[in-house]
């Protein structure tokens, strides 16, 4: 009998031994301090029986660009930073101009004309290369130089149209800096590097080789020379070692965790089982971000599109999942582009889209400080169905929480369990790290839950979480 007690209090013990190590961002290497907002086009162009009026080319983009437009609060479009950002398929061809430089197909895209055009309307442009420069212009010769393309290369078609670059070669950074050139006279705001290793896995048939960060370091030093603020997000999957890490953290802004989440050819944008990898993931980052001491963090996780905007029958997931969804793109600080389609926006896919206490004071904050998994009874990070999360505290106490059932594992969630139905979420301030009385708050639902002093319980569905601001009282 006397074990019975003791054992009982063995979770508390747990939590006080697990120290709460506060992680925040400072400015990113191109200068940034919030994560981009906005749209991307993948969804759209790969799931095309979600808006079968899509089809990506300039009036498509410029249909969406409006509909973010007419459904975002003048004042969030002011202070956030908005992006389109276009994805695979804005290029054409084996080949680029004079100089082997990037251009747009012409059938589809005028990027001179599109990046104006969006500025005016207060939003932002985003372009998406691959590494490497084309094959069919061996013969030209660098902007300003007079180094033949072929000169650069180490001798490998990686299949995507392009010859790798050996880094030690004259005229490898050249060429980055005259296509990043390019690019600022466009007008361009983002670039989005795909297919970067280590990493991202061949695509099909093509085969990338093993180290392409050098061209991550070459865009950096070109976007610190063009004068121009421009992001740099790299793609996908990047390895998250101590190499590499530091490579990615010094050069980019932005990284991808995972692969695509959304379900490439379908009617609908994503499926549950895709989000719960896509949190996981993240999971991973952060944990590993601690424990291998990147403070502070200069570069934001990119968890892929948020498909938050769209009904249940477009998007593929419920209401409760999409509200999951947002929350835990907001409380991660992760790059903040959706890609839903702007033109057939529900109440909810508005709600959770424009919030101002979630997209103004909530990511506002975890612009600064990103969430970190905090295990209900133990304080520690191991993926698990029910979930608590926090974001900061800040110097004057002030934290976001996130409590969280995701569910039974759909197979790549990492969490292993099948709690089915709903299911009692409970933090203590142990857990979560924290002493002291706090005024709670529940964002999405906009209310306000009193003042708690040592815990926090929610009953939550499957795939329900709750988003939640923890202002310090004592
Ligand atoms: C496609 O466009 C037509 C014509 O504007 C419109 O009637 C229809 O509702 C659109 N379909 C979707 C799915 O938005
Ligand atoms: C949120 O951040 C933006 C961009 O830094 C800033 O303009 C805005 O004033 C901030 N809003 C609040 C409420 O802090
Ligand atoms: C874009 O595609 C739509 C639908 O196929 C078509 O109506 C429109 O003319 C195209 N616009 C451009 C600029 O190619
Ligand atoms: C990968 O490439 C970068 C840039 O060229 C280089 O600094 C790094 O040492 C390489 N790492 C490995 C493991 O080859
Ligand atoms: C880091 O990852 C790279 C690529 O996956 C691998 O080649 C290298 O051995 C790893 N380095 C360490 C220190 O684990
Ligand atoms: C879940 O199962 C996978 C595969 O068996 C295993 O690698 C992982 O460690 C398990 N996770 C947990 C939290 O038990
Ligand atoms: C949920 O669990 C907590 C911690 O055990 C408990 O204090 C709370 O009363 C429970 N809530 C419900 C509705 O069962």
């Amino acid at each position: 009998m006397a074990l019975l007690p003791l054992l009982s209090l063995l979770p508390l013990l747990a939590s006080a031994q697990t120290p709460l190590t506060v992680v925040k961002y400072s400015s990113t290497p191109n200068g940034f301090t919030t994560p981009p907002r906005g749209f991307n086009s993948f969804g759209l162009q790969v799931n095309t029986g979600a808006q079968p009026n899509f089809s990506f080319n300039q009036s498509s983009i410029l249909t969406q660009a409006r509909a973010l437009v007419a459904n975002s609060p003048a004042s969030l479009l002011a202070d956030g930073d908005y992006y389109i950002s276009l994805d695979s398929g804005w290029s054409v061809g084996c080949n680029g101009d004079q100089y082997g430089r990037i251009i747009d197909d012409t059938s589809k895209f005028d990027i001179s004309d599109l990046a104006p055009e969006l500025h005016s309307m207060g939003l932002k442009l985003g372009v998406y290369v691959v590494p490497g420069s084309f094959h069919d212009d061996g013969d030209k010769t660098i902007e300003g130089t007079s180094i033949a393309i072929r000169d650069t290369w180490d001798g490998h078609d990686n299949g995507l149209c392009r010859m790798d670059f050996d880094d030690a070669k004259d005229g490898v950074q050249q060429w980055h800096d005259s296509v990043v050139g390019l690019f600022a006279d466009w007008g361009v705001d983002l670039i989005k590097f795909d297919y970067v290793t280590p990493g991202s896995p061949s695509p099909g048939s093509a085969t990338l080789q093993p180290n392409t960060s050098g061209s991550v370091i070459a865009f950096h030093k070109a976007i610190e020379k063009v004068g121009r603020p421009i992001r740099l997000d790299i793609s996908w999957k990047l390895e998250r070692n101590d190499s590499f890490f530091d490579i990615w953290e010094a050069n980019a802004d932005s990284m991808r965790l995972d692969q695509d989440l959304n379900a490439q050819g379908g009617n609908k944008l994503v499926e549950w089982a895709v989000v719960q990898r896509a949190i996981e993931n993240y999971r991973q980052f952060i944990s590993t971000v601690i424990d291998d001491n990147h403070l502070p963090l200069t570069i934001h996780p990119d968890m892929d599109n948020a498909f938050i905007g769209n009904p249940e029958s477009v998007t593929g997931v419920s209401d409760a999942e999409r509200t999951t969804i947002a929350t835990h793109w907001i409380a991660a600080g992760a790059n903040l582009l959706s890609g839903s389609d702007f033109t057939n926006l529900d109440d909810l896919g508005k709600k959770l889209l424009t919030l101002p206490e979630a997209w103004v004071d909530v990511a506002n904050f975890t612009a600064q400080y990103p969430m970190q998994p905090r295990n209900p009874g133990t304080g520690k990070n191991s993926p698990q169905q029910l979930q608590v999360w926090i974001a900061g505290p800040d110097g004057s106490g002030d934290a976001a929480v996130v409590l969280a059932n995701y569910g039974p594992d759909q197979g790549q969630g990492n969490f292993n369990t099948s709690l089915e139905g709903t299911q009692n979420v409970t933090a203590t301030w142990a857990d979560l790290g924290l002493s002291g009385s706090y005024q709670v708050r529940n964002v999405w639902e906009s209310v306000d839950l009193g003042t708690l002093d040592s815990q926090i319980s929610a009953q939550l569905g499957e795939g329900e979480s709750q988003l939640l601001r923890f202002q310090r009282a004592s």
